[in-house]
């Protein structure tokens, strides 16, 4: 038996998400598509971090609740396994909270406090009291929830590569003072970072140009036809430029079969954008015909999500304390 997972021998994978609501496209392909294709090869923990919510958003923190469920919901719609993998809340299991005590005791404030993300968010969400406490810390609660799993690796977006950063030095640092008994862990990079959004800037709830995974076909439908194409293509005998088109972006990553001749007869003006967009539209519904399919079945039995989030809980609990226990042990309190 491998001593990474006692369980089955198998690597161990966490990774986190701030409860969004219902997830769109852009999370699929940033992240969701990456979390199912690992559950193959590896032990998954995958949770919500709905702490992490409220270092920006305690002012809301009573949509959280809802906003988790949401997107559990989703998850469990296109293809998270509650058999395979350990699916949960971050707010349940304490051991996450006890870790991120213990490991701010022996974290510099300067390590936080020159994290660029902290830097950016601070000037982006100028004027929404974020310069609290709990904020500077959201890099170490991060490392909190990654080295109670002693994760091997965390599969993540670019933008969080400073926090994987600031989670391998705690790691060392604690191994260093106490004795080697957190794992340094690996980021796992996606394949497709950025997915544009319908204006084609990046896809985003808060920018209001996404497509949701639950959106009806005629919305999706709708929100394509709206798509920003080339903007120096203004008639339909004009020439167009793929690479410069939002439209073509999604269609080299939802049509890959079919992306030579788009791109050939764009050149030529041999198709126009509307057949374009109507092609890309019909794909999309396509793809997301069996995740609304799974999702209808699921929201028919009632308490399904709460079960499945109680039982990984268990798990998740489980395997946090081990590591809690192996952490006071070393520390010898
Ligand atoms: N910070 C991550 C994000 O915004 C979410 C997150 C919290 C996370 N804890 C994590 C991701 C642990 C990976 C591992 O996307
Ligand atoms: Fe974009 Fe398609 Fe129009 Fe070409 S034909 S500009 S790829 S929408």
């Amino acid at each position: 038996m491998n001593k990474d997972h006692p369980e089955n021998g198998k690597k161990i994978i966490v990774s986190g998400a701030r409860p969004s609501g219902r997830l769109h496209l852009g999370n699929y392909i940033g992240a969701l598509q990456k979390w199912i294709e690992l559950q193959d090869e590896y032990s998954c923990y995958y949770f919500v971090a709905d702490w992490h919510a409220l270092t920006t958003g305690y002012r809301e923190s009573r949509e959280i609740g809802e906003n988790s469920r949401e997107m559990v919901l989703d998850w469990l719609s296109v293809g998270l396994d509650p058999e395979r993998s350990v699916l949960f809340r971050q707010s349940e299991i304490k051991e996450h909270a006890e870790l991120f005590l213990l490991l701010a005791m022996i974290t510099p404030i300067a390590w936080l406090e020159r994290c660029p993300t902290f830097k950016e968010q601070l000037r982006e969400l100028e004027g929404k009291e974020i310069n609290n406490y709990g904020f500077l810390g959201y890099p170490l609660l991060q490392a909190a929830d990654i080295l109670a799993y002693r994760a091997r690796a965390v599969p993540v977006g670019e933008d969080q590569l400073p926090h994987l950063e600031i989670t391998r030095e705690v790691a060392r640092r604690f191994n260093h003072i106490y004795g080697r008994v957190l794992p340094e862990p690996e980021p796992l990079l996606g394949r497709y970072t950025l997915l544009p959004g319908i204006d084609s800037r990046k896809m985003s709830k808060s920018y209001d140009n996404y497509i949701a995974l639950s959106d009806p076909p005629e919305t999706v439908k709708k929100k394509v036809s709206l798509m920003i194409t080339d903007p120096q293509r203004e008639r339909r005998r004009d020439p167009g430029r793929p690479e410069v088109c939002t439209v073509y972006r999604f269609q080299e990553i939802f049509n890959p079969p079919e992306i030579e001749r788009i791109q050939s007869d764009c050149r030529s003006a041999g198709m126009g954008c509307v057949q374009c967009k109507e092609l890309l539209g019909r794909g999309l519904v396509e793809m997301l015909a069996p995740i609304h399919e799974q999702r209808r079945r699921l929201e028919e039995k009632p308490g399904y999500v709460e079960e499945v989030l109680h039982t990984g809980e268990e798990r998740a609990r489980k395997a946090a304390r081990a590591t809690l226990d192996a952490v006071r042990g070393a520390m010898g309190i």
